[in-house]
């Protein structure tokens, strides 16, 4: 409990939320979530129906712009994004600088960010209608080809450009998994299952990552580095780098001998750091709708494509273990999306460390919603306040006599 009186006397009254657990940040129309039922929304439409008749792009413009476009207006949107899916050729001496082993998100935080350097115009807080609009279009068109970068630097391989033929999807995948010298076939499966997952990650309200989002651009900083500081967001585990950790304590739990028990033991255990990866959520304590989803979809690609992955085991192992366990449950403690989109990506042929970087093309629609909205409804900079515990009055020493 907070002594009100002691608040008072240092700061004035001041609500003190650490986690902002029950502090409302901003009025949103975009995305709405009930997550004592499990009901997510975007812009009024379940996401059970989007995942399963829209597409991404589709998704991508009603975040953006309110509404399902109408045929007319996705093939322009897709036209305008196709004119600028090229990434500037000085861009690609970045990839040749970093380490090839550096974390794919912390090239992909970078090269976003350098956006703002290659198209200084973003800088201006007061751009038209018509120049924030192309801002917004050369992100949307430009993150797939710097992502598949990224994958082809991890391998050493020669980048793939873009080709326009293709969708918005198709386009990602042919630049991940193409070849300089044939045209791919690409399994319309595989597309299914990316646009899915991708639809699945395209807004959540204010989570970490786009609360910082809306909290860098609150300072009229510019769209690419807001939403850079978003992908650092992103990064940590406990937010969307819970997708890597996943895989990871999967293949552990594997090597280890595969004894479930021991290690939702050692989750249940205070004094042991190691929590379920993939378990619990700060808003859905019932369960996560885009977990279900993502739950069938895993089922149905791994048979589509015949992979029989020993860590889907060790995943529905424990998944029952921690779905019966008065710990789990008391704590309402269920899969998130998180727990399967790993395996899926897996199961595509992702490398765990582009899993995160894969969540973050599927939220770039999101936050580039939310920091839309947070400028257009003339949003105040975002400054909490705090309650100051520390030293008092204290007198200088001198470095001689400390
Ligand atoms: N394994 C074991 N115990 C857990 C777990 C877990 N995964 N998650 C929460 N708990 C326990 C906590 O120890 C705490 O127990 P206590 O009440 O006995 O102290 C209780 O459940 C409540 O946990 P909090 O940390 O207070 O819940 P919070 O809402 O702050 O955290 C979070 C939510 C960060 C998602 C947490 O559940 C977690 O760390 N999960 C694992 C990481 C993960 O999967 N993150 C992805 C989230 S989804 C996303 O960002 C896309």
């Amino acid at each position: 409990a907070i002594d009100i009186s002691k608040l008072r006397d240092q700061t004035g009254y001041v609500t003190l939320d650490s986690g902002f657990k029950n502090t409302g940040a901003t009025k949103s129309a975009i995305t709405f979530l009930d997550g004592e039922q499990g009901i997510l929304k975007y812009r009024g439409y379940g996401i059970e129906e989007l995942a399963e008749k829209s597409t991404f792009l589709e998704v991508a413009y009603l975040l953006i712009y309110g509404n399902l476009p109408t045929k007319t207006e996705i093939e322009d949107f897709q036209h305008k994004i196709s004119r600028h899916t090229l990434v500037h050729e000085d861009m690609k001496k970045f990839f040749d600088g970093f380490p090839s082993k550096s974390h794919p998100m912390g090239q992909l935080s970078s090269l976003v960010c350098s956006l703002s350097s290659f198209y200084p115009e973003s800088l201006d807080p007061h751009q038209t209608k018509e120049e924030f609009e192309l801002t917004i279009i050369k992100l949307l068109a430009k993150m797939p080809t710097i992502v598949s970068w990224i994958y082809k630097k991890s391998l050493g391989h020669p980048v793939i450009y873009p080709q326009n033929k293709y969708d918005y999807v198709t386009n990602f995948l042919y630049m991940t998994f193409g070849q300089r010298t044939e045209e791919i076939t690409i399994d319309p499966v595989v597309i299914d299952a990316m646009n899915k997952l991708l639809i699945l990650h395209a807004d959540h309200e204010q989570n970490c990552s786009t609360s910082t989002v809306r909290i860098v651009g609150s300072s009229d900083c510019n769209l690419y580095a807001s939403i850079s500081a978003g992908v650092s967001a992103l990064w940590g585990p406990l937010h969307g780098g819970a997708n890597q950790a996943v895989i990871e304590m999967l293949e552990k739990i594997k090597n280890d001998g595969g004894d479930v028990d021991k290690w939702v033991n050692k989750a249940k255990d205070k004094n042991d750091p190691f929590r379920l990866m993939g378990f619990g959520h700060r808003v859905y304590k019932n369960f996560d709708p885009r977990a279900k989803i993502i739950k069938k979809a895993c089922d149905d690609i791994l048979a589509k494509l015949g992979i029989n992955d020993p860590v889907l085991d060790i995943a529905k192992k424990l998944e029952e273990v921690a779905l019966n366990d008065p710990y789990f449950v008391d704590r309402k403690l269920y899969p998130n999306v998180d727990f399967y989109s790993g395996i899926i990506y897996r199961a595509l042929g992702f490398p765990t460390e582009m899993f995160t970087v894969l969540f973050a093309l599927g939220r770039l629609p999101g936050w580039i919603a939310q920091w839309k909205e947070m400028r257009e409804n003339k949003e105040p900079i975002g400054r909490p306040r705090q309650i100051y515990v520390g030293e008092k009055d204290r007198t200088f020493v001198d470095i001689a006599s400390r």
